[in-house]
């Protein structure tokens, strides 16, 4: 990646496309970005589950009913804080404000360290993150377009990416487990079992729901009714960002396509790289299954 092009800067050390962030962007929400103890984040490493979770939770806080999550973009109802148009979105929303967010720990806003905010790290199978990123990345044209794998997956192996290295960004989140109020959800789990990840969330949210609303935020959240939600699917995205014809934002929505892009030689040397890199988390790897 030519971190240093028109499409991508290093911040701290971390490659951001400038498209949606500045330096400006960065350093407010890490220095001035005042958390209220009320607030919810939403915090992934790129293509692990953002979108999927910006729905539920919409879809949570509303009860179960669909018209916010049918009349305003998801960008807008659980905007990204690092991004320039935090400035736009955030002050707009109500308490509790529900929040998303992309950053590492380290750039994420000092005032969350002293609160009582709540977070939800969603995490998924960093094969199928590296292949839906690999994708993700030919369908946004202000993205650098990846003529080949082998190539693309050197880079996300190497952290060369956007938003860095995905080792670096699920350690350090997961590394907070004791000091913050976390919650651990899968990518995987929500696609086995959504309706028990739905309950799951609301008790750690200290959200009850009747079962009816339950019913009602897990058929408003699949795959098929997002991938159909133009508030949801990214469609709204004017064509000179997103190249529509090329496919869609919501792509296959399955786990274990990293099977139909990897050779046995790659897996093998991204197996190896991953056990050199998460020796400290043993285990993790069962919960991407
Ligand atoms: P694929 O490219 O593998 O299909 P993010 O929102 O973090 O960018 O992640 C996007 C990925 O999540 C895409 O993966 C997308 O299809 C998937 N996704 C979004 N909503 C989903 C849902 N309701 N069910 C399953 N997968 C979903």
């Amino acid at each position: 990646m030519a971190k240093t092009s028109d499409q991508y800067f290093l911040y701290d050390g971390i490659p951001f496309p400038c498209i949606a962030h500045n330096e400006e962007s960065l350093d407010f929400a890490r220095n001035m970005f005042q958390v209220c103890d009320d607030d919810v984040y939403s915090i992934t490493y790129p293509k692990s589950g953002t979108t999927w979770m910006q729905e539920l939770l919409t879809l949570i806080y509303s009860n179960g009913d669909q018209t916010l999550s049918r009349s305003v973009p998801n960008w807008e109802r659980v905007p990204w804080i690092e991004q320039v148009s935090a400035q736009m979105y955030v002050p707009k929303l109500t308490s509790p404000r529900l929040i998303t967010s992309h950053l590492p720990l380290q750039l994420f806003p000092k005032s969350f360290f002293t609160s009582k905010a709540k977070v939800i790290y969603t995490m998924r199978n960093p094969k199928d993150v590296c292949v839906s990123l690999y994708h993700y990345c030919q369908l946004v044209l202000f993205l650098e377009n990846p003529q080949d794998f082998d190539v693309f997956l050197s880079s996300f192996l190497e952290g060369d990416v956007l938003l860095g290295s995905w080792f670096d960004h699920v350690q350090s989140w997961l590394g907070t487990k004791d000091q913050v109020n976390i919650l651990f959800q899968t990518y995987e789990e929500l696609l086995q079992d959504l309706r028990g990840s739905v309950v799951r969330i609301c008790n750690f949210l200290g959200k009850e729901l009747d079962e009816a609303a339950i019913d009602s935020v897990v058929e408003n959240a699949t795959f098929k009714t997002m991938k159909d939600n133009k508030m949801t699917n990214y469609s709204l995205v004017p064509s000179d960002f997103m190249d529509h014809e090329k496919g869609s934002f919501l792509r296959k929505g399955i786990s274990g396509d990293w099977k139909n892009q990897f050779t046995e030689a790659q897996s093998e040397r991204f197996d190896q790289i991953y056990q050199e890199k998460m020796k400290e988390m043993k285990g993790l790897e069962s919960m991407f299954t």
